[in-house]
């Protein structure tokens, strides 16, 4: 009962058509309009601020006045069905507007989520955005609307600063990643175009990576006719896990044909080519070293060579210690014997010296480290006498 409600609010809404005029030319990835022709339909498509990019991490700038971006109520779902469809592109599905975004100069409102994906493997590239040069399997695109200065995302879409958009690449491991069946378990219900389905609600964080401190930023576009340039995008850097049996399904379930269509058209390789930066900036919201973790055989080297260092200082302020000591010694030796001698006429002339001397030259050795550091003091002592004056301990 209350599914049949939402649907027929649902079939009353207005439904999230971009423009008029986008609907009326049927555009592709490749083929008769696909991307290369879209700027002459869609003539924001050739503009200088186009999404994706390449994210070039050397040429990134860290800015520090990033903060952490904050979901607001995505885990809150309130257990009223998500409206899932192929709109013949990707698979879309539906956001309840009090899920938003913190951590923006305003307020930013949920609308939809949807997937770029390839045909066979990240060989194949399959995400929109490519960090130096390295496409990832896939990519989900959270998209919100500026709610603090707009009524609705047709209003907020063609204004600057109107979207702000959520890029998630996606990568395979072994793992099932089961935050992404509840979408993928759902796809064989949608496989034409203009299908659609209610899905059970769920929580949408889960399907973002666990650091959302770690982010690109730039101004960028929508990534589909009519391409408007007014999106702030969020790249996280964290990459988010689905197996590989997972990809495929999103791969090969979706047709972009429609039911009724003779010809079935696999709906594959929804991923536009990255667009020149031109003027623009990409930000980070990290230090490019603070974006590398250490191996287990870093931390041991690190760890090592810490130690090393603490004794090699230990043995040089020793060292330091003890000549300090040698020298405040002769001080008063040379005050004591003669004060017209200088320490350095002691030493030349101890060979010389009364015997009384000479057994104060071999407490002089004694309170060396070594008899190497005598070196320095050009006139070495007769190494005559004993170097350890063990009879006193
Ligand atoms: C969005 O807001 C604009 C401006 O207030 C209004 O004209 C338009 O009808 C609204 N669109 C929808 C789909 O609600
Ligand atoms: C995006 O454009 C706005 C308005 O021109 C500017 O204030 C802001 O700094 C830009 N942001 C980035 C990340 O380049």
């Amino acid at each position: 009962m209350d599914s049949v409600v939402v649907l027929v609010i649902l079939l009353l809404r207005p439904g999230l058509k971009w423009t008029a005029a986008a609907e009326d030319v049927s555009w592709t990835y490749t083929g008769l309009v696909g991307q290369s022709q879209w700027s002459e339909h869609f003539p924001e498509c050739g503009g200088s601020s186009q999404s994706p990019v390449d994210v070039v991490t050397t040429q990134t700038k860290y800015d520090p006045g990033l903060p952490p971006l904050t979901p607001l109520g995505y885990s809150q779902h309130g257990n009223r069905p998500f409206t899932l469809y192929n709109n013949g592109h990707t698979a879309v599905i539906e956001l309840p507007d009090w899920m938003s975004l913190d951590g923006l100069p305003w307020l930013f409102s949920a609308v939809q989520m949807h997937l770029h994906w390839g045909s066979g493997g990240p060989s194949y590239g399959g995400s929109e955005h490519t960090v130096d040069g390295q496409s990832a399997e896939a990519e989900l695109h959270v998209v919100h609307y500026n709610s603090e200065l707009y009524p609705n995302v047709s209003a907020a879409m063609t204004q600057r600063d109107g979207l702000a958009v959520l890029g998630i690449l996606i990568v395979t491991g072994e793992e099932t990643n089961p935050a992404f069946n509840n979408i993928i378990n759902y796809l064989s219900r949608i496989r034409h175009a203009n299908q659609r389905v209610f899905i059970p609600a769920f929580d949408v964080q889960t399907l973002l990576p666990k650091d959302l401190e770690r982010y690109y930023r730039y101004n960028g576009s929508l990534t589909t006719p009519p391409c408007f340039q007014s999106v702030i995008w969020t790249l996280f850097h964290e990459r988010v896990h689905i197996s590989k049996a997972q990809l495929l399904k999103m791969e090969t379930i979706l047709y972009s044909s429609k039911a009724d269509e003779a010809d079935r058209m696999l709906l594959q390789d929804n991923y536009r080519a990255t667009q020149p930066l031109n003027h623009r900036a990409v930000f980070t919201s990290f230090a490019a070293d603070s974006g590398k973790e250490l191996s287990s055989g870093e931390v041991t080297a690190i760890v090592i060579g810490v130690m090393c260092g603490c004794v090699g200082l230990a043995v040089i302020v020793r060292f330091i210690v003890k000549t300090i000591r040698f020298f405040t010694f002769l001080r008063h030796e040379t005050a004591a014997v003669n004060s017209s001698t200088s320490s350095w006429d002691v030493l030349t002339n101890n060979r010389a010296a009364p015997m009384q001397r000479l057994q104060q030259s071999v407490r002089i050795i004694d309170l060396l480290p070594n008899a190497h550091t005598f070196t320095f003091l050009e006139a070495p002592i007769n190494i005559d006498f004993p170097r350890r004056r063990k009879t006193n301990k």
